[in-house]
């Protein structure tokens, strides 16, 4: 027990486990994001170029918090590239021209994976009565979900 924060080790650990695999994949979706911003062609540039840097702006904001989290449930999250893609499900792109159409399909494709690690993510931190590390990962999925949509919308 950590007298502090009053969650057993164990939960605190297995917390912190699913947390850094988050924080890896977020790494990696951080990088994918800023190479579509660079790279991503055609006539919906503009839209796109902004929309991108958007979402890295806010995967910048969102792996600091996950980070900080792990730290206060007492354990070192990782840092550095070489730890993060090798905990990573996500796979990084090549640095090559790409259409509006393309990225938002892989992007689609990485935030389903991203809902289904987090939906599981989230029964750990549960079932170990960790509610704060519960509503990061709502707050996670209520934004990938709502993106999710406008994924869909965008390619409809
Ligand atoms: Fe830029």
């Amino acid at each position: 027990m950590n007298v502090q924060i009053g969650l057993e080790a164990k939960g605190r650990e297995e917390v912190s486990k699913v947390l850094n695999q988050y924080l890896a994949n977020l790494h990696v979706l951080y990088t994918k994001l800023h190479n579509y911003h660079w790279n991503v062609e055609g006539k919906g540039f503009f839209q796109l170029h902004s929309k991108l840097e958007e979402l890295y702006d806010h995967t910048a904001e969102e792996l600091d918090e996950v980070a900080e989290r792990i730290l206060t449930l007492g354990f070192r999250p990782a840092a550095s590239m070489k730890e993060y893609l090798s905990l990573a499900t996500l796979q990084e792109a090549n640095s090559e021209a790409i259409t509006g159409d393309n990225v938002i399909k892989v992007l689609q494709g990485d935030f389903a994976t991203l809902i289904g690690e987090l939906r599981a993510a989230l029964k750990v931190a549960d079932d170990h009565d960790d509610q704060v590390s519960v509503d990061l990962f709502v707050g996670a999925l209520e934004n990938l979900e709502k993106t999710s949509w406008m994924f869909r919308a965008y390619l409809s």
